[in-house]
């Protein structure tokens, strides 16, 4: 049985202020609300130690949005994960398509991220998914088999329990087009038997697989009622309690 893992996409919104606020009215309301779900939350750098402290305690786990390829040194503008880690953030997405397209983050690249956070000890959610251009022509399986080869390149059998996979199509990202749960469920379907072949099927059956593409209150019970939908990295739609608790608490 996997449990569900709610993860919430700050992306480049709120200052440390607006997140510490944001952060202490998610913790009460998904207390009074009993969620039950495995919480996350990843704020902009900047927000994380604001938002780090209105947590502590609770059991919403505060993660990164990125960090280094290195541990320190001369690499301007960068974050290193024993920065993350002495903020209390031991978790740290990768590969977002936004990191990807506009910031040219290759597999090889993302790939010796996530081989630097298991080496730190951290969790990494690696994020894959084809653009619009690359469904139509049928490339779906080839991009995801890339990147998954690409991204989980010599990381070893008894790292992967530290792996979650985010399948973000990048055409339903910010559009409101999210993709049915049928194809959602397709392309995790694929994901885990490419990790099966991969590694094993026990490690692909334990493999968490969260969705990311324009979840909302309105959809989240339908994908997650998906045998191979075990999860949602929410973006937008994680930016209001309002709007994010409605998806930590889909399963009430
Ligand atoms: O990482 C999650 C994000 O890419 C999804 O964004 O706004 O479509 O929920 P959104």
């Amino acid at each position: 049985m996997r449990t569900p893992y709610i993860a919430g996409n700050w992306k480049m919104n709120m200052t440390p202020s607006a997140g510490k606020a944001f952060a202490e009215e998610l913790r009460a309301a998904a207390e009074k609300a009993g969620a039950d779900v495995k919480m996350m939350v990843a704020p902009p750098f900047v927000t994380i130690p604001a938002v780090a402290e209105a947590l502590k305690g609770s059991n919403i786990i505060v993660a990164a949005q990125n960090m280094a390829d290195h541990t320190s040194g001369a690499y301007t503008g960068e974050v290193a994960p024993a920065m993350l880690k002495d903020l209390g953030v031991n978790t740290v997405i990768l590969g977002h398509s936004e990191r990807r397209s506009y910031y040219g983050e290759t597999d090889a690249y993302i790939n010796g991220k996530v081989l630097l956070a298991i080496k730190e000890g951290m969790d990494v959610v690696l994020c894959v998914g084809e653009t619009l251009e690359e469904r139509e022509g049928g490339k779906l399986e080839e991009v995801l088999s890339t990147q998954l080869s690409g991204g989980l390149k010599d990381v070893k059998p008894e790292e992967m329990a530290h792996i979650t996979i985010a399948y973000e199509p990048v055409w339903a990202i910010g559009t409101g087009k999210t993709a049915t749960p049928e194809d959602a469920d397709g392309a995790h379907q694929f994901i885990r038997s490419f990790v099966a072949k991969m590694y094993d099927s026990t490690i692909a059956e334990n493999l968490i697989i969260q969705y990311g593409g324009s979840v909302n209150a309105s959809n989240v019970k339908a994908l997650m009622a998906k045998e191979n939908i075990d999860g949602a990295l929410v973006g937008g739609a994680s930016l209001s309690v309002e709007k994010f608790l409605p998806i930590i608490t889909f399963n009430k």
